[in-house]
């Protein structure tokens, strides 16, 4: 298969089995495990500065083109290993509850496994039930492994148990992307430990700020705190663009402190 310019050979079940007839066509252990290595074999990977790729694909709310559903916003795409499973629900719980901060920074979230799209819809009146949650974000059913594989997703370990045994997982892959369409960060972590959706938001506001102003921001950083002047940014130009930020504090030639600048000054 063709998908941005690079030739993709689908080592994915047919049109029968994608519909769900895979049980029955079950070839046994060692098929299961030759498709899925060959898939983890084949995984491209998506970096840090990429240009974020463009795909289509299904999800619980109908279909979407990636770039079209980012727009003028920035984005945090993020994949769980299985639906209903109790990391992926608290996890999915959370990020719903934190619906009004992400409106506030401007981001649109978009979740991501290699489930169905009937699958997601049932799991998420089960979300809301149990996390006292409105899942109100789409979720991406990635059945074929089609995106998974692009961004270099499924994980090693984790194989799904039952009739998909052998059958490859997504990790919890966090993808931060700006209106740009650049990928800002990109984070994994494995099936057995939930995220912070916390240190995400956290994440969102440094990459925010670095974006509008010339500042990085230092370990454990939180808004509001000083933040530092990136080291290619001269000591002239420095104390030029932060004058009236307070000022640039100089620890060492390559360790310069200013306020946050998104702070007015009293
Ligand atoms: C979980 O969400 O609890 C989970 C999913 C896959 C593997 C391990 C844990």
């Amino acid at each position: 298969m063709k998908l941005l310019d690079h030739e993709y050979e689908s080592l994915l079940p047919g049109s029968g089995e994608a519909a769900g007839a895979y049980e029955f066509q079950y070839a046994g252990p060692d098929a299961a495990f030759t498709r899925a290595q060959e898939q983890l074999r084949r995984q491209g990977h998506v970096r840090i500065g990429d240009s974020v790729p463009d795909f289509t694909a299904r999800t619980n709310s109908g279909s979407i083109r990636f770039h079209k559903f980012i727009g003028d916003s920035w984005c945090v795409l993020f994949s769980h290993p299985a639906d209903f499973t109790p990391v992926c629900t608290t996890e999915l719980g959370a990020t719903a509850r934190l619906g009004d901060e992400w409106a506030r920074r401007g981001v649109k979230i978009i979740g991501f496994s290699v489930d169905s799209s009937e699958d997601h819809e049932r799991w998420i009146a089960d979300i809301n039930e149990t996390q006292s949650s409105r899942v109100d974000f789409p979720i991406i059913a990635d059945k074929d492994r089609r995106v998974s594989m692009l961004f270099g997703m499924l994980d090693q370990t984790h194989f799904r148990h039952g009739p998909g045994f052998g059958e490859t997982m997504t990790v919890r892959s966090v993808f931060v992307i700006s209106p740009l369409k650049r990928v800002e960060l990109v984070l994994s972590y494995p099936a057995h430990v939930g995220r912070n959706f916390d240190e995400i938001l956290r994440v969102v506001d440094a990459l925010q700020l670095s974006a509008r102003y010339r500042v990085a921001t230092p370990a454990n950083w939180r808004p509001g705190d000083d933040t530092v002047v990136l080291p290619f940014v001269s000591d002239e130009e420095a104390e030029r663009t932060f004058a009236d930020k307070g000022g640039v504090r100089r620890v060492r030639s390559y360790l310069r402190y200013v306020r946050d600048p998104s702070l007015r000054l009293l």
